[in-house]
């Protein structure tokens, strides 16, 4: 898979059929001025490709294939599958999902389609088949994008269907009623089931559901959208072997489906991600998501498949994106492993729901501020092309994962973790620290990491809590926050002491857990204070880096460290402030060894090394001067790192842009 090695890929959705043939004329023209490289064609054409079941009509499709060909624009070619068109909704309106509470959605939105439904799956297989057939010789043809953000808008569909569906999921898993019972603990609040027709979806009941079954659920539903994914992927590898296959993944704080176990069916990950430009933190965590995204790709280069140029559409106030924001964004993702950026969308719609969602072509057409950054952008990342394919180093991994995610979420529990927070909390620290961060399931081979972080892994398996354990005996450098290691896959606790799965490994056992009501804090003896949680913390070998000073548990342990074999473990049982976690993780850093890609830099200005290119991005709405370098408000310097890799000092020559009037200013 290497159509993008060379060179790195700029471009947008296309959606030509909501046009006239002479305003494909234009796009092309403006495509190129823009420096265009590569297109998603057709999202959402379904509805226009066949107009009734088995009729297709290929003519207009034809034509601009044929004219991003002429113009040597690479296609990424949408399946269409993303949106059934109104006449398999009438003719099978089995095929519509229905919600927990018994409501079959309608159609007139997107995405009105029951995962499960075989319906559903044939129709959308049957195109994908055509397009194939049609295309797959194409020359503009250079990937296939299948459906559109899977679960963007229907994570899960409870009808008979999908219960049918979970049922065969569930036998498959656990074998016999037996094994169900068992994980599902159904013996409390007289659960047992005796007949599989008595298995349900957790459709709305009386109060709290079985959490077994909840999470069971969440895992079915990723599964059952990655199975729609797997059917058209079939039969693309099928038809047209060698084209490389993949769908758009989302970049945001929503547990939608279990990436991690998607992956390997991603010829390339491609990223969906629209950064707030209201939130004067949304670079951090857009950071945090490019990491995934490389990391979910093996260190691989990914794309960001879609973005916004300035405006989104469904957070107002939809403030534009200020003079340099698209660029700075756009490097960043560049930076963090990126080897195209892309927006939705090409050209501003003129109707439907999402018209005032920026576009590269806006309504008032190409001669704006939009369009000149867009293309100036362009420009540059063309110049950038040894870029591409370049890898990012890191030495820190954080630990994520969506079973933990679905289930430290669920209801009752002792306090009200929510996983976004969680991870925000650790990841931060290090962004700050300019220490670059893979993302990795809790499962991965950890051994080439300096320091591993695990942000409150609630949920556990054995094989992660092994590998860990043997990740720390045989040298590294953990730091675990509390309620980790606490369940087991089906949510079942770990006997025996608090927390079961790493008891060992922290040398600690934690008697009880002391939530914080919200306003209340604890004071810590290494300064500074913590709240929402405190762990009452008894240690069997570890030391006490930090005890309680106030609180519900003064004088008691907060943050420990044990030396396991050849490495340490450090815990926290409560969340500290801002401030003292950044300290910890400072700490924690120089423990293990771990350098900043480049020490010293002003706040708010973040440095990645890919391949041999040092990125410096200002996120500061000031002007700085950084590893030698001068960076305007919201610029960016890419550094080639000629004579000695390991030194932003030494880079040479460095290139930026920035001469653009700023738009924006003082907002
Ligand atoms: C994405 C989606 C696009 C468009 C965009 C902007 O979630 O894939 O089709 O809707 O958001 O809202
Ligand atoms: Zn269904």
């Amino acid at each position: 898979m290497n159509f993008l090695s060379n060179r790195l890929g700029f471009g947008a959705d296309y959606n030509p059929e909501q046009w006239s043939p002479e305003v494909w004329r234009d796009d092309i023209r403006l495509m190129r001025e823009a420096g265009v490289t590569i297109v998603t064609l057709g999202i959402f054409s379904w509805a226009t490709v066949e107009q009734e079941p088995g009729r297709y009509d290929f003519g207009w499709l034809d034509e601009v294939m044929d004219l991003l060909a002429a113009a040597g624009i690479d296609v990424s070619l949408a399946t269409g599958t993303a949106s059934p068109p109104s006449w398999l909704s009438r003719l099978h309106p089995e095929t519509l999902p229905v919600n927990h509470d018994g409501v079959r959605l309608s159609p007139g939105s997107r995405q009105h389609y029951c995962p499960s439904s075989p319906v559903y799956r044939e129709a959308a297989v049957g195109l994908a088949v055509q397009m194939a057939k049609r295309y797959g010789t194409h020359p503009a043809l250079k990937l296939w994008h299948v459906g559109n953000e899977y679960g963007c808008h229907i994570q899960e569909c409870y009808c008979d269907v999908s219960a049918d569906d979970f049922r065969a999921w569930l036998r498959d898993r656990y074998g016999d009623l037996d094994g169900l019972n068992a994980a599902w603990s159904t013996t409390f609040w007289s659960q047992r089931v005796t007949d599989w027709a008595d298995v349900l979806p957790p459709r709305t009941a009386p109060t709290l559901r079985n959490p077994a079954q909840d999470l069971d659920f969440r895992r079915f539903s990723s599964d059952a959208l990655l199975a729609c994914y797997r059917a058209e992927r079939a039969v693309l590898q099928e038809l047209t072997p060698g084209v490389p296959i993949t769908t758009n993944i989302m970049g945001m704080w929503e547990p939608v489906a279990d990436y991690a176990s998607w992956a390997a069916d991603f010829d390339i990950v491609a990223l969906d991600i629209y950064p707030e430009p209201k939130d004067p933190t949304a670079h951090i965590d857009a950071a945090f998501f490019h990491d995934q995204m490389r990391s979910l790709g093996g260190g691989r280069p990914y794309m960001m498949m879609e973005t916004a140029t300035s405006a989104i559409s469904y957070r107002p106030p939809n403030r534009p994106k200020r003079t340099g924001l698209n660029r700075l964004w756009s490097h960043q993702a560049v930076a963090r492993g990126a080897d195209a950026v892309m927006y939705f969308q090409w050209r501003a719609s003129a109707g439907g729901a999402e018209k005032f969602h920026s576009a590269v072509v806006s309504h008032g057409g190409a001669d704006n501020r939009i369009f000149r950054e867009a293309a100036a952008l362009g420009a540059e990342l063309s110049s950038l092309s040894d870029v591409a394919g370049g890898r990012v180093p890191a030495d820190v991994a954080i630990v994520h994962d969506y079973a933990n995610w679905w289930a430290l979420e669920l209801d009752a529990r002792p306090g009200e973790l929510k996983i976004p927070e969680r991870v925000r909390a650790h990841y931060a620290p290090l962004w700050h620290a300019n220490v670059t961060v893979d993302v990795v399931p809790p499962e991965a081979d950890l051994s080439a990491y300096k320091l591993v972080v695990v942000p409150n892994l609630y949920l556990c398996t054995d094989a992660a809590a092994d590998g860990l354990r043997r990740y720390v005996e045989g040298g590294g450098h953990l730091l675990m926050s509390f309620f980790s290691g606490i369940a087991d896959e089906c949510d079942r606790i770990r006997l025996g002491g608090y927390p079961g799965a790493f008891r060992e490994l922290l040398g600690l056992r934690v008697e009880e857990f002391w939530p914080l009501s919200d306003g209340e804090r604890a004071g810590l003896s290494s300064g500074g204070g913590a709240d929402l949680w405190a762990d009452h913390i008894v240690p069997e070998g570890a030391e006490v880096l930090a005890a309680y000073t106030g609180g519900p548990l003064p004088g008691l342990p907060a943050v420990t460290r044990h030396a396991f074999g050849a490495g340490t473990a450090t815990y926290l049982g409560t969340r500290p402030d801002e401030h003292s976690m950044r300290d910890l993780v400072a700490d924690t850093l120089r423990l293990a060894g771990v350098a900043p890609v480049v020490a010293g830099l002003p706040a708010g200005v973040e440095a990645v090394r890919r391949g041999r290119h040092l990125f410096l991005l200002n996120h500061n709405d000031h002007a700085v001067h950084a590893a030698g370098t001068d960076l305007a408000p919201r610029d960016v310097a890419v550094l080639r790192l000629d004579r000695d890799p390991a030194s932003g000092a030494a880079a040479a020559p460095s290139l930026q842009s920035g001469a653009v009037p700023p738009v924006g200013e003082g907002a």
